[in-house]
Protein backbone atom coordinates (compact mmCIF):
# COMPACT_ATOMS: atom_id res chain seq x y z
CA UNK A 1 0.00 0.00 0.00
CA UNK A 2 1.47 3.57 -1.08
CA UNK A 3 1.92 5.79 2.17
CA UNK A 4 -0.85 8.34 2.03
CA UNK A 5 -0.48 12.33 2.07
CA UNK A 6 -2.68 14.86 2.94
CA UNK A 7 -1.89 18.10 1.09
CA UNK A 8 -3.25 21.17 1.86
CA UNK A 9 -3.36 24.03 -1.16
CA UNK A 10 -3.23 21.38 -3.19
CA UNK A 11 -4.61 23.26 -6.13
CA UNK A 12 -1.89 25.80 -5.49
CA UNK A 13 1.49 27.04 -7.75
CA UNK A 14 3.53 24.98 -5.10
CA UNK A 15 1.14 22.31 -3.81
CA UNK A 16 0.33 21.48 -7.08
CA UNK A 17 4.12 20.91 -8.54
CA UNK A 18 4.53 18.92 -5.47
CA UNK A 19 1.61 16.75 -5.65
CA UNK A 20 2.95 15.33 -8.76
CA UNK A 21 6.57 14.63 -7.14
CA UNK A 22 5.17 12.76 -4.65
CA UNK A 23 2.75 10.97 -7.10
CA UNK A 24 6.25 9.96 -9.30
CA UNK A 25 8.09 8.96 -6.11
CA UNK A 26 5.00 6.46 -5.01
CA UNK A 27 2.73 8.36 -2.41
CA UNK A 28 -1.10 8.15 -2.50
CA UNK A 29 -2.13 12.03 -2.39
CA UNK A 30 -5.10 13.70 -1.62
CA UNK A 31 -5.87 17.46 -1.04
CA UNK A 32 -7.98 20.59 0.57
CA UNK A 33 -8.42 23.39 -1.28
CA UNK A 34 -11.01 26.12 -1.21
CA UNK A 35 -10.20 27.74 -4.57
CA UNK A 36 -9.54 31.19 -2.80
CA UNK A 37 -6.52 31.87 -4.63
CA UNK A 38 -6.47 28.99 -7.07
CA UNK A 39 -9.32 27.09 -9.17
CA UNK A 40 -9.85 23.11 -10.21
CA UNK A 41 -7.36 23.39 -13.00
CA UNK A 42 -4.34 22.20 -11.76
CA UNK A 43 -6.32 19.18 -10.79
CA UNK A 44 -6.45 18.48 -14.62
CA UNK A 45 -2.89 19.76 -15.22
CA UNK A 46 -1.83 16.98 -12.41
CA UNK A 47 -3.75 13.96 -14.04
CA UNK A 48 -2.57 15.00 -17.52
CA UNK A 49 0.93 14.35 -16.03
CA UNK A 50 0.67 11.87 -13.88
CA UNK A 51 -2.35 9.72 -15.13
CA UNK A 52 -3.59 9.98 -11.63
CA UNK A 53 -6.97 11.68 -10.36
CA UNK A 54 -6.79 13.40 -7.15
CA UNK A 55 -9.46 13.78 -4.87
CA UNK A 56 -9.96 17.67 -3.89
CA UNK A 57 -12.05 18.54 -1.09
CA UNK A 58 -13.06 22.39 -1.43
CA UNK A 59 -13.04 22.84 2.30
CA UNK A 60 -12.21 25.83 4.16
CA UNK A 61 -8.99 25.14 6.91
CA UNK A 62 -11.10 27.82 9.46
CA UNK A 63 -14.06 25.40 9.31
CA UNK A 64 -12.67 22.55 12.30
CA UNK A 65 -15.20 20.32 11.77
CA UNK A 66 -15.27 20.09 7.45
CA UNK A 67 -11.55 19.43 8.12
CA UNK A 68 -12.33 16.70 10.46
CA UNK A 69 -14.53 14.74 8.31
CA UNK A 70 -11.55 14.77 5.88
CA UNK A 71 -9.53 13.13 8.13
CA UNK A 72 -12.00 10.47 9.38
CA UNK A 73 -12.51 9.68 5.71
CA UNK A 74 -8.69 9.09 5.26
CA UNK A 75 -7.92 7.01 8.81
CA UNK A 76 -4.42 6.29 6.47
CA UNK A 77 -3.04 9.38 6.17
CA UNK A 78 0.33 8.87 7.35
CA UNK A 79 1.89 12.58 6.92
CA UNK A 80 0.60 16.18 6.34
CA UNK A 81 2.05 19.15 4.08
CA UNK A 82 0.33 22.44 4.69
CA UNK A 83 0.79 24.50 1.93
CA UNK A 84 -3.13 26.46 2.04
CA UNK A 85 -2.12 30.42 3.16
CA UNK A 86 -2.71 33.57 1.95
CA UNK A 87 0.99 34.78 0.61
CA UNK A 88 0.46 38.16 -1.07
CA UNK A 89 3.16 40.96 0.99
CA UNK A 90 1.28 44.01 -0.45
CA UNK A 91 -2.18 42.70 0.54
CA UNK A 92 -0.86 41.55 3.85
CA UNK A 93 -0.14 44.76 4.81
CA UNK A 94 -3.57 46.25 3.44
CA UNK A 95 -6.01 43.32 5.27
CA UNK A 96 -3.29 42.47 8.01
CA UNK A 97 -6.56 40.33 9.81
CA UNK A 98 -7.51 38.50 6.97
CA UNK A 99 -3.98 37.45 7.00
CA UNK A 100 -3.71 36.10 10.59
CA UNK A 101 -7.22 34.69 10.76
CA UNK A 102 -6.60 32.76 7.80
CA UNK A 103 -3.25 31.50 7.98
CA UNK A 104 -3.08 30.97 12.04
CA UNK A 105 -6.61 29.52 12.30
CA UNK A 106 -5.97 27.55 9.29
CA UNK A 107 -2.85 26.06 10.89
CA UNK A 108 -3.96 25.87 14.55
CA UNK A 109 -7.09 23.65 13.31
CA UNK A 110 -4.86 21.13 11.59
CA UNK A 111 -2.41 20.68 14.24
CA UNK A 112 -5.47 20.22 16.56
CA UNK A 113 -6.47 17.23 13.64
CA UNK A 114 -2.81 16.18 13.29
CA UNK A 115 -3.04 15.59 16.86
CA UNK A 116 -6.25 14.03 17.26
CA UNK A 117 -5.86 11.79 14.61
CA UNK A 118 -1.95 11.04 15.29
CA UNK A 119 -0.18 11.86 11.86
CA UNK A 120 3.71 11.35 12.29
CA UNK A 121 4.98 13.65 9.83
CA UNK A 122 4.06 17.04 9.31
CA UNK A 123 5.85 19.66 7.11
CA UNK A 124 4.90 23.62 7.23
CA UNK A 125 5.44 25.88 4.41
CA UNK A 126 7.66 28.69 5.19
CA UNK A 127 9.41 31.42 3.97
CA UNK A 128 12.98 32.97 4.07
CA UNK A 129 11.01 36.33 4.40
CA UNK A 130 11.37 34.81 8.46
CA UNK A 131 14.61 36.60 8.48
CA UNK A 132 13.63 39.80 7.30
CA UNK A 133 16.61 41.74 6.73
CA UNK A 134 19.61 40.14 7.26
CA UNK A 135 23.37 41.43 7.86
CA UNK A 136 25.36 38.60 6.29
CA UNK A 137 24.33 36.42 3.54
CA UNK A 138 24.24 33.61 2.80
CA UNK A 139 21.19 32.51 4.96
CA UNK A 140 21.43 29.73 6.94
CA UNK A 141 18.95 27.95 9.24
CA UNK A 142 21.17 30.04 12.15
CA UNK A 143 20.93 33.08 11.04
CA UNK A 144 18.61 34.99 13.57
CA UNK A 145 14.91 35.44 12.94
CA UNK A 146 14.65 39.33 12.71
CA UNK A 147 11.51 41.97 12.47
CA UNK A 148 9.22 40.24 9.75
CA UNK A 149 8.80 43.07 6.91
CA UNK A 150 4.77 42.45 6.90
CA UNK A 151 2.07 40.75 7.98
CA UNK A 152 2.21 37.89 5.84
CA UNK A 153 6.13 37.10 7.10
CA UNK A 154 4.55 37.49 10.56
CA UNK A 155 2.13 34.87 10.40
CA UNK A 156 5.28 32.37 8.76
CA UNK A 157 7.51 33.46 12.03
CA UNK A 158 4.20 33.14 14.38
CA UNK A 159 3.46 29.92 12.33
CA UNK A 160 6.74 28.01 12.97
CA UNK A 161 6.44 29.04 16.66
CA UNK A 162 3.05 27.09 16.97
CA UNK A 163 4.13 24.39 15.17
CA UNK A 164 7.33 23.59 17.40
CA UNK A 165 5.08 24.08 20.55
CA UNK A 166 2.05 22.32 19.30
CA UNK A 167 3.82 19.38 18.68
CA UNK A 168 6.25 19.46 20.93
CA UNK A 169 6.41 15.54 23.15
CA UNK A 170 3.55 14.50 20.87
CA UNK A 171 5.56 12.10 18.43
CA UNK A 172 4.64 14.25 15.80
CA UNK A 173 8.01 15.15 13.72
CA UNK A 174 7.61 18.12 11.98
CA UNK A 175 9.90 20.27 9.20
CA UNK A 176 9.44 23.95 8.27
CA UNK A 177 10.81 24.56 4.99
CA UNK A 178 12.28 27.89 4.11
CA UNK A 179 11.24 28.95 0.93
CA UNK A 180 13.34 31.37 -0.99
CA UNK A 181 11.46 32.61 -4.29
CA UNK A 182 9.78 29.61 -6.19
CA UNK A 183 9.36 30.31 -10.00
CA UNK A 184 9.16 28.82 -12.85
CA UNK A 185 7.05 26.04 -14.16
CA UNK A 186 6.58 22.45 -14.79
CA UNK A 187 9.09 21.13 -17.76
CA UNK A 188 5.72 19.31 -19.38
CA UNK A 189 4.56 23.10 -19.77
CA UNK A 190 1.16 21.57 -18.86
CA UNK A 191 1.49 23.45 -15.55
CA UNK A 192 2.70 26.43 -14.03
CA UNK A 193 1.76 29.73 -12.04
CA UNK A 194 -1.73 30.43 -12.20
CA UNK A 195 -2.28 33.21 -10.42
CA UNK A 196 -6.14 34.41 -10.36
CA UNK A 197 -5.40 38.02 -9.83
CA UNK A 198 -2.36 39.91 -12.16
CA UNK A 199 0.85 38.63 -10.74
CA UNK A 200 2.85 40.60 -8.48
CA UNK A 201 6.19 38.60 -8.33
CA UNK A 202 9.09 39.63 -10.81
CA UNK A 203 9.08 36.28 -12.95
CA UNK A 204 5.52 35.84 -13.73
CA UNK A 205 5.72 39.99 -14.52
CA UNK A 206 8.09 39.43 -16.89
CA UNK A 207 6.35 36.61 -18.76
CA UNK A 208 3.10 38.81 -18.62
CA UNK A 209 4.77 41.66 -20.00
CA UNK A 210 6.86 39.83 -22.76
CA UNK A 211 3.23 37.98 -23.75
CA UNK A 212 1.74 41.45 -23.99
CA UNK A 213 -0.77 40.93 -21.18
CA UNK A 214 0.59 44.02 -19.06
CA UNK A 215 2.09 46.96 -20.92
CA UNK A 216 4.94 47.58 -18.28
CA UNK A 217 7.07 46.30 -15.90
CA UNK A 218 8.81 48.81 -12.79
CA UNK A 219 12.12 47.64 -11.68
CA UNK A 220 11.33 48.65 -7.91
CA UNK A 221 14.84 50.55 -6.78
CA UNK A 222 17.95 50.90 -9.04
CA UNK A 223 19.90 52.50 -6.18
CA UNK A 224 20.61 49.85 -3.83
CA UNK A 225 23.80 48.80 -2.68
CA UNK A 226 24.09 45.89 -4.60
CA UNK A 227 26.76 45.40 -7.64
CA UNK A 228 24.14 46.45 -10.16
CA UNK A 229 21.63 48.81 -7.83
CA UNK A 230 18.81 46.30 -7.75
CA UNK A 231 17.67 43.69 -5.38
CA UNK A 232 19.11 40.53 -5.25
CA UNK A 233 17.08 37.04 -4.79
CA UNK A 234 17.30 33.42 -4.76
CA UNK A 235 14.82 32.07 -7.43
CA UNK A 236 14.30 28.35 -6.98
CA UNK A 237 12.66 26.36 -9.87
CA UNK A 238 9.14 25.15 -8.74
CA UNK A 239 10.39 21.79 -9.20
CA UNK A 240 13.59 21.37 -7.55
CA UNK A 241 11.32 23.09 -4.47
CA UNK A 242 8.52 20.18 -5.07
CA UNK A 243 11.42 17.71 -4.77
CA UNK A 244 12.66 19.12 -1.59
CA UNK A 245 9.01 18.06 -0.21
CA UNK A 246 9.61 14.40 -1.02
CA UNK A 247 12.91 13.97 0.05
CA UNK A 248 12.00 15.90 3.54
CA UNK A 249 8.33 13.64 3.76
CA UNK A 250 10.94 10.53 2.75
CA UNK A 251 13.61 11.76 5.24
CA UNK A 252 10.52 11.64 8.23
CA UNK A 253 9.18 8.23 6.80
CA UNK A 254 12.42 6.63 7.38
CA UNK A 255 12.83 7.29 10.87
CA UNK A 256 16.04 9.78 10.00
CA UNK A 257 14.68 12.66 12.38
CA UNK A 258 15.79 13.26 15.59
CA UNK A 259 14.55 16.30 16.98
CA UNK A 260 10.81 17.19 17.62
CA UNK A 261 11.41 19.88 14.47
CA UNK A 262 13.85 20.47 11.99
CA UNK A 263 14.39 23.33 10.20
CA UNK A 264 15.57 23.73 6.36
CA UNK A 265 16.52 26.39 3.41
CA UNK A 266 14.94 26.08 0.68
CA UNK A 267 17.12 28.10 -1.92
CA UNK A 268 19.93 27.29 -4.58
CA UNK A 269 22.47 29.86 -3.18
CA UNK A 270 22.32 31.78 -6.42
CA UNK A 271 22.24 35.72 -5.46
CA UNK A 272 20.21 37.10 -9.18
CA UNK A 273 19.72 40.53 -9.12
CA UNK A 274 16.49 42.29 -10.74
CA UNK A 275 18.20 43.60 -13.41
CA UNK A 276 19.74 39.96 -13.96
CA UNK A 277 16.69 37.74 -14.25
CA UNK A 278 15.29 39.99 -16.75
CA UNK A 279 18.99 39.63 -19.14
CA UNK A 280 17.87 35.82 -17.91
CA UNK A 281 14.71 36.17 -19.78
CA UNK A 282 16.00 38.32 -22.56
CA UNK A 283 18.73 36.33 -23.43
CA UNK A 284 16.28 32.42 -23.44
CA UNK A 285 13.31 34.46 -24.62
CA UNK A 286 15.62 36.96 -27.33
CA UNK A 287 12.85 39.02 -26.31
CA UNK A 288 13.91 43.04 -25.56
CA UNK A 289 11.70 44.19 -22.96
CA UNK A 290 10.83 47.36 -22.61
CA UNK A 291 11.08 48.47 -18.69
CA UNK A 292 11.13 51.13 -16.37
CA UNK A 293 13.56 52.10 -13.93
CA UNK A 294 11.40 53.20 -10.63
CA UNK A 295 11.52 54.18 -6.97
CA UNK A 296 11.93 51.85 -4.27
CA UNK A 297 9.34 48.99 -3.54
CA UNK A 298 8.30 49.43 0.36
CA UNK A 299 9.03 46.18 2.45
CA UNK A 300 11.36 45.10 0.00
CA UNK A 301 14.47 43.45 1.59
CA UNK A 302 17.94 44.43 -0.19
CA UNK A 303 19.55 40.89 -1.00
CA UNK A 304 19.02 37.51 0.24
CA UNK A 305 20.13 34.12 -0.92
CA UNK A 306 20.72 30.82 0.76
CA UNK A 307 22.87 28.37 1.88
CA UNK A 308 21.31 25.51 1.40
CA UNK A 309 23.82 22.35 2.69
CA UNK A 310 21.65 21.55 5.61
CA UNK A 311 19.30 20.27 2.96
CA UNK A 312 21.90 19.00 0.58
CA UNK A 313 23.72 16.91 3.64
CA UNK A 314 20.77 15.86 5.88
CA UNK A 315 17.87 15.01 3.06
CA UNK A 316 20.53 14.24 0.56
CA UNK A 317 18.54 17.30 -1.52
CA UNK A 318 20.32 19.04 -4.59
CA UNK A 319 18.79 21.70 -6.75
CA UNK A 320 19.06 21.10 -11.01
CA UNK A 321 17.66 23.83 -12.31
CA UNK A 322 18.80 27.21 -13.02
CA UNK A 323 17.51 30.97 -13.17
CA UNK A 324 17.80 30.22 -17.39
CA UNK A 325 15.75 27.12 -17.07
CA UNK A 326 13.31 28.87 -14.27
CA UNK A 327 12.81 31.82 -17.69
CA UNK A 328 12.21 28.72 -20.28
CA UNK A 329 9.80 27.36 -18.09
CA UNK A 330 8.39 30.08 -17.14
CA UNK A 331 8.05 31.63 -20.97
CA UNK A 332 6.56 28.28 -22.34
CA UNK A 333 4.03 28.15 -19.38
CA UNK A 334 2.91 31.54 -20.10
CA UNK A 335 2.46 31.38 -24.01
CA UNK A 336 0.42 28.55 -22.87
CA UNK A 337 -1.71 30.67 -20.75
CA UNK A 338 -2.21 33.36 -22.97
CA UNK A 339 -3.09 30.97 -25.94
CA UNK A 340 -5.92 28.61 -23.60
CA UNK A 341 -5.83 30.65 -20.05
CA UNK A 342 -6.81 34.41 -20.63
CA UNK A 343 -6.09 36.00 -17.16
CA UNK A 344 -9.40 36.88 -15.66
C1 LIG B 1 11.48 40.04 -6.24
C2 LIG B 1 12.28 41.28 -6.60
C3 LIG B 1 11.08 43.32 -6.22
C4 LIG B 1 8.04 42.90 -9.32
C5 LIG B 1 8.00 37.24 -2.29
C6 LIG B 1 7.50 37.09 -0.90
C7 LIG B 1 8.25 35.98 -0.20
C8 LIG B 1 8.15 34.74 -1.01
C9 LIG B 1 8.69 34.97 -2.41
C10 LIG B 1 6.47 33.16 -0.39
C11 LIG B 1 12.09 42.39 -5.58
C12 LIG B 1 11.39 43.14 -7.69
C13 LIG B 1 9.12 42.63 -8.49
C14 LIG B 1 8.11 43.98 -10.23
C15 LIG B 1 10.32 44.48 -9.45
N1 LIG B 1 6.83 34.28 -1.04
N2 LIG B 1 10.24 43.41 -8.56
N3 LIG B 1 9.25 44.74 -10.26
O1 LIG B 1 9.12 40.13 -2.68
O2 LIG B 1 11.29 38.81 -3.08
O3 LIG B 1 9.31 37.65 -2.23
O4 LIG B 1 7.94 36.03 -2.99
O5 LIG B 1 7.11 32.43 0.25
O6 LIG B 1 7.68 35.80 1.07
O7 LIG B 1 7.76 38.30 -0.22
O8 LIG B 1 9.32 38.46 -4.58
O9 LIG B 1 9.00 38.51 -7.00
O10 LIG B 1 7.72 40.19 -5.57
O11 LIG B 1 10.16 40.49 -5.91
O12 LIG B 1 11.34 45.19 -9.49
O13 LIG B 1 7.14 44.28 -11.00
O14 LIG B 1 11.75 41.79 -7.83
O15 LIG B 1 11.26 44.67 -5.82
O16 LIG B 1 13.31 43.10 -5.46
P1 LIG B 1 9.82 38.88 -3.11
P2 LIG B 1 8.97 39.41 -5.82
Amino acid sequence: MNKKILITGGTGYIGSHTIVQLIENGYDVISIDNYINSSDKPLKSIEAITKKSIPNYVVDLCERDAVDEVFQQHRDIVGVIHFAALKAVGESVEKPLLYYRNNITGLINLLELCRKYQIANFIFSSSCSVYGNVDSLPVTEDTPISQAESPYAHTKQIGEDIVRNALKGTGIHSILLRYFNPSGAHPSGLMGESPIVPAHNLVPVITELAAGIRTELTVFGTDYDTRDGSCIRDYIHVVDLANAHVKAMDFMMAGQQKQDTEVFNLGIGQGVSVLEAIAAFEEISNIKLNITLGPRREGDVIAVYADYSKAKQELGWVPQYSIQDIMKTAWAWQQKRVDNHPLT
